[in-house]
């Protein structure tokens, strides 16, 4: 398999700006983009109506990829959605129920506790779905549908594009979930893919803010920690975010609900602690600001992450303010990944990390 790195230092940036490309390619998977409508590339072996709950099982990025769809799942169709890491669903003896259905969700397809945990649910009698990159790989063999990703080849060892795909696919699937129970009309359906082919457009126009990020990047690699901070679907990329950061850069990096902040972090915040708040202009967008105002209040360096109405809206005055594109609320994970990617990267560009290879990792992890 031959890959270049085209025109970029890294794979790593490469595959961050592959984005509107693959994101698109993964969409046009999932919909019929004349009629817009959701047009899964497998027919499913199960009525959604018969599934009283889902289980998502997924390590690292993709985790944190379920750990977003659990919220769409629960809101578009509302279904109840439990999400675990492999390593705990494969010991816990979590209480499956025959019938139900089990997501898994990995790149490589190969990762030894997510592959545990899928014959584990295989044998508890649930419907198995797998959401892979590597259609040929062990995970995507041995569940009952497979639901492919099309990023093309990740080389960077820190996940980026097919956190992406993983996350178009969940939100098709979601989407079909609350049209199969009946939670979802025609039109609604409508509306939510009109919003979904917006994606990769909205994804190409994120990268304007990329020469900020750069020049950010160089105060954040200054820092002995960062928080992000997040509500509803901005919380699971809160964590990504500080994931990211601590896979290429070292830097230590936690990810909280904004919510969650004052039980506990608010009291590392000084004027040291550069605090990452992701919040585009939703329904928790008050919530976020005033948590915002707790951190100001305590002299903490807020970089926010919003949209144009967001940065009008946000009463506390941040350091920096990354401005994306405004967009309706729902799908928004997808576009915030940019900023928090290419900050992650950007940071560890100028520490002189080893972006593609970070110390201690490995792209795939097939041992426990
Ligand atoms: C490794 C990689 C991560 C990845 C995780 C899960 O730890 O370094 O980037 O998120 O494995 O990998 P998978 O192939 O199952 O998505």
């Amino acid at each position: 398999l031959l890959v270049d790195k085209a025109n970029y230092r890294h794979f790593m940036a490469k595959e961050i700006h592959e984005q509107p490309e693959v994101v698109g390619q993964t969409l046009a998977r999932y919909v019929d983009m004349a009629a817009k409508r959701i047009a899964l590339p497998f027919e499913l072996p199960f009525d959604f109506y018969d599934i009283k709950r889902i289980s998502i099982t997924a390590c690292g990025t993709a985790s944190y990829a379920g750990h977003v769809a659990k919220y769409w799942f629960e809101r578009l169709a509302r279904m109840p959605v439990e999400i675990d890491v492999a390593s705990e669903l494969r010991y816990r003896e979590a209480p499956l129920r025959k019938g139900d259905l089990a997501i898994v969700i990995s790149q490589s397809g190969e990762t030894a506790d997510t592959l545990a945990a899928l014959r584990y649910a295989k044998a508890q009698g649930l419907h198995t779905v797998s959401v892979v990159n590597v259609p040929t790989s062990t995970i995507a063999r041995e569940s009952e549908t497979v639901l492919p990703t099309l990023a093309g080849p990740e080389i960077g060892v820190a996940s980026t594009k097919t956190f992406t795909c993983q996350l178009m696919v969940m939100a098709a699937l979601a989407v079909a979930a609350g049209k199969g129970r009946g939670e979802l009309s025609d039109l609604d359906e409508l509306k939510l893919v009109g919003e979904l082919i917006e994606v990769p457009r909205l994804i190409a126009a994120a990268f304007a803010i990329e020469p900020q990020i750069e020049k950010l990047a160089r105060d954040i690699a200054k820092s002995s920690a960062v928080l992000y901070l997040g509500r509803g679907t901005s919380f699971p990329l809160a964590l990504e975010g500080a994931l990211k950061l601590k896979e290429v850069s070292y830097i230590h990096a936690e990810g909280y609900a904004a919510g969650e902040l004052k039980h506990g972090p608010i009291a590392l915040i000084d004027e040291s602690m550069p605090v990452v708040v992701i919040a585009p202009y939703d329904r928790v967008f008050e919530k976020t600001v005033s948590n915002m105002q707790e951190v100001a209040a305590r002299g903490g360096n807020i970089i926010l992450m919003t949209d144009a109405t967001g940065a009008s809206e946000a009463t506390v005055d941040s350091l920096v303010t990354i401005v994306l594109p405004d967009m309706a609320a729902t799908f928004t994970p997808m576009v915030y990944a940019i900023p928090v990617q290419l900050l992650a990267y950007y940071t560890a560009v100028v520490m002189g990390a080893d972006v593609d290879q970070p110390r201690n990792l490995a792209k795939s992890v097939t041992v426990e």
